[in-house]
This record gives structure tokens, C-alpha cells and sequence, in this order.
């Protein structure tokens, strides 16, 4: 039966072409009040002015938004989603003054993770990851791009892709898998008698493959970074997963520039991700190129780094930026994709509408996904979060809370509804 969404206070449409918003494009977000939506099965059907909607579906059942905003279901199109134990003790060490990438090199940090993720079953790795997305459902995500990346043995990197799998099955949320082989090298890697070049071997020669035929990934992701993989190796790798069908993202300039980002655009990568770091020929070659530039505020706060990504800079330039959390449990413990919007209000200086629509029709533009959701609009899956505020200026203003009342996924109420 069809739903008629009525009486909301606003509707955040987001509407306008299938694709990134780039540049002045990003401070054009439509608001519509006195308007309903309409939903039949998995898409949205209708958008409009109520008394006109109202008539025309006069069957619908009615769902009443209570003096809410509605507005598209948040995309999360970055984030570690599969691991097991928490790592609060590094966020100590580093109060201390000891780096992240220090950490990394005393065998902490992803190091940790990989040790931990090792050692666990399939069925223990899913059993913890399914509250965790439903924690970030409840605050008004309904699509979560999830990386594989702490396994760093074909083994393990398949078990966590298909925890990812299970997962999509388990939940009514949309998961778009990402196989992140290359998040590090890992530590048998480091010293003889294995060598790097062996470990970027085994993930060209036997994960991909692997991945690839089974089907279990839509991207891949590498860590390119000084210390971690060189611009060199991400050509490598990446050009290796795109013959396997692979769309391409990176973790570019995060904590150093290295020309990653400019990578990112000669490889037509969909996103390059971070970019605290980025140089300025990085930002010409994402504002000239059709790479999505994500931007994970909540990262740099977490790390206690003083510098945040360009993002005025990226969007004066012309680019298209997206909002995600990177929520993992190393650098981003956040599943509280609201508080990444108010971190982009308040440290990246954006507008509210630009923030709205980079954590909506941008984020799933960096999943490939911008004809699918992201909108409010006839045609898109009826992917939508409604929020107990009354204007969508409040959902980054009460910053921390959970305002996030009910969402839909493909017409399934997901959390709250
Ligand atoms: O996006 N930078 C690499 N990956 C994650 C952190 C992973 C971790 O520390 O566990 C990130 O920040
Ligand atoms: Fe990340």
C-alpha cells in the first residue's frame, strides 16, 4: 500500500540532477513546508504541495511526520564497519603526545585491530558489527559504505567481506562493500624474509581474484600515504582491482600530502577521502576532475590534529564534497553522522545546505549511487529520515544529540518508524 509522509514541517528534497553537486551548486538545497511525500513499494512517488498529493492518493496509508523535517536518509559512504575490540587505549597515548603514526609503528593502531580481527570467527565479527550499524542507523543513516581492511590475509579479508554480506541481509539498511586489502602492510610483511613487495603481490595475484569472483566487493580502497603505501603501489594495486572490475577510492593525503589526491583524479577514482593534507595542485585536480572529495571532520577532531580538510577552499574551487564519519575503532569512533555535519559547520565552515546535501546526494555520489539516493524526489528508493527538529538548520545546532525520530529504507521503516 502506498504511504502519503504528510505533515512535516519541512521537506529537505535535496532534488536536482543524478550526479555530485560541485561548487556553488552545493548552497542550492530545496525546502519545501506544507508539502507530503508519497512512497509505493521501494521508491518515492511523489513530491508536492499536500492538498494536491492528498487528492491524488486518496488510498495511501498516512504516515504523520509530526511537525518533523524529513529529508533523504543520510550516506555514509566511508566508514571501518568490521572489527572487533575497541582501541581506547591509544586515544590516552596520543593525549600524551604520542602520534598515531607512532602508535602504528609500536605495533598499535591498525596493527591492533588486524591482530584482533584475526583471531575472531566470522559469526563473532558479525555478532558485534550488527548493533554498531544499527547505532549508526539510529541517527539517520540508511545507506553505510563498509571497508574490509583489518584482515591483511586473503583469508581474512574474505571473512570480512562476508561479514559485510551477511550483514546486508540481516539489516534494513543499504551496504555498499569496499575491499581495503591495502589499509596497511601488514607486520609479517615488514621484515625479511617476507617483503613488501610480496604483500602487494598476494592482494594483485590471490585477494582480488578472490574478491572479484565472489562478487564481494563494489570498490577498492587503499591507505596511500607516506609511511604507509606509496603513490607508486596505489597505481599498482588499484589499477590491478579496476581490470577486476573494482570502482576505485583512496585514503588520500589524510595526515601528509603525497599527491595522492591528484592520483585520485588521474585515475578517475569516484572519491578521494581525508584530505586534511591536501596540496594545492590536489585541489585544482579534484575541482577540474569528477572525483568526489569526502571529507571526515570527525577523524582530525578525534586525533586531536589542528588541521581540518580545505573543504571552503575545495568547494570555492569548484569541487564536490561529501561528509562521512570513518567511523573505526582507531581514528573515528563516531556512528553519529549528525555531529560530523555540525563538525563541518563549525570547523570546515560550510553552509548548512552545503553540509545537507554532502551528506546526502554527494555521499552517494561517491558511492556511485546519486541516481538511487540521496533525494527526495520521484524515482529515487524511498530511502528517508525524518528528525524531531522543526527546521533542518537544527540538525548540526544541537550538536551531540540524537534527534534522529524514524527512517525508511526502500519503503521498510528501518529504525524508530
Ligand atoms: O580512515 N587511515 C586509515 N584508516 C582509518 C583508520 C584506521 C585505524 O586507525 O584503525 C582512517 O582514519
Ligand atoms: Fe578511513
Amino acid at each position: 500500500m502506498p504511504l502519503l509522509f504528510d505533515n512535516a514541517a519541512q521537506v529537505v528534497t535535496c532534488a536536482g540532477p543524478p550526479r555530485a553537486r560541485r561548487g556553488n551548486e552545493m548552497g542550492g538545497l530545496e525546502v519545501l513546508t506544507g508539502a507530503a511525500v508519497v512512497t509505493e513499494g521501494d521508491r518515492i512517488v511523489a513530491v508536492g504541495p499536500r492538498d494536491t498529493v492528498r487528492a491524488a492518493h486518496p488510498g495511501a496509508a498516512v504516515v504523520d511526520c509530526g511537525g518533523r523535517v524529513l529529508m533523504p536518509g543520510l550516506v555514509d559512504s566511508h566508514t571501518h564497519g568490521i572489527f572487533g575490540k575497541p582501541r581506547h587505549e591509544e586515544q590516552e597515548l596520543r593525549a600524551a603526545g604520542v602520534g598515531y603514526m607512532e602508535i602504528a609503528k609500536r605495533g598499535g593502531g591498525i596493527h591492533s585491530s588486524v591482530r584482533d580481527l584475526r583471531a575472531r570467527s566470522e559469526d563473532d565479527l558479525f555478532a558485534l558489527a550488527l548493533p554498531r550499524l544499527r547505532r549508526l542507523a539510529a541517527h539517520g543513516t540508511t545507506t553505510v559504505e563498509v571497508k574490509s581492511g583489518y584482515g591483511l590475509t586473503p583469508d581474512d579479508e574474505i571473512k570480512s567481506l562476508r561479514v559485510i554480506r551477511r550483514l546486508q541481509q540481516a539489516l534494513p539498511l543499504r551496504l555498499v562493500p569496499t575491499f581495503l586489502g591495502a589499509h596497511e602492510i601488514p607486520v609479517e610483511y615488514r621484515a625479511a624474509p617476507r617483503t613488501r613487495e610480496e604483500y602487494i603481490a598476494l592482494i594483485v595475484e590471490d585477494m582480488l581474484p578472490r574478491v572479484a569472483a565472489e562478487g564481494l566487493a563494489a570498490f577498492a580502497d587503499i591507505f596511500c600515504e607516506p609511511g604507509v603505501y606509496t603513490t607508486d603501489e596505489a597505481r599498482v594495486i588499484l589499477g590491478a582491482a579496476r581490470r577486476h572490475g573494482l570502482q576505485l577510492k583512496l585514503h588520500a593525503d589524510e595526515l601528509e600530502t603525497a599527491g595522492a589526491a591528484e592520483l585520485a583524479a588521474e585515475l578517475g577514482a569516484v572519491s578521494a577521502d581525508h584530505l586534511a593534507a591536501v596540496s594545492e595542485g590536489g585541489i585544482k585536480a579534484l575541482a577540474a576532475g569528477q572525483t568526489v572529495a569526502t571529507l571526515l571532520p570527525g577523524t582530525m577532531l578525534f586525533l586531536g590534529r589542528p588541521r581540518q580538510a580545505p573543504a571552503r577552499t575545495l568547494i570555492d574551487a569548484g569541487a564536490a564534497v561529501a561528509l562521512a564519519t570513518d567511523f573505526n575503532p582507531g581514528t573515528s569512533p563516531t556512528v553519529n553522522f549528525p555531529l560530523v555535519l555540525t563538525l563541518a559547520v563549525s570547523q570546515l565552515r560550510l553552509r548548512v545546505s552545503e553540509a545537507v546535501l554532502a551528506a546526502t546526494v554527494n555521499g552517494a555520489a561517491a558511492l556511485g549511487l546519486a541516481a538511487e539516493t540521496g533525494q527526495v524526489a520521484p524515482g529515487y528508493s524511498a530511502d528517508l529520515a525524518l528528525f524531531d527538529i522543526e527546521d533542518v538548520r537544527e540538525l548540526p545546532y544541537w550538536y551531540g544529540d540524537q534527534r534522529c525520530h524514524a527512517t525508511w529504507v526502500r519503503g521498510v521503516p528501518a529504525h524508530g518508524a
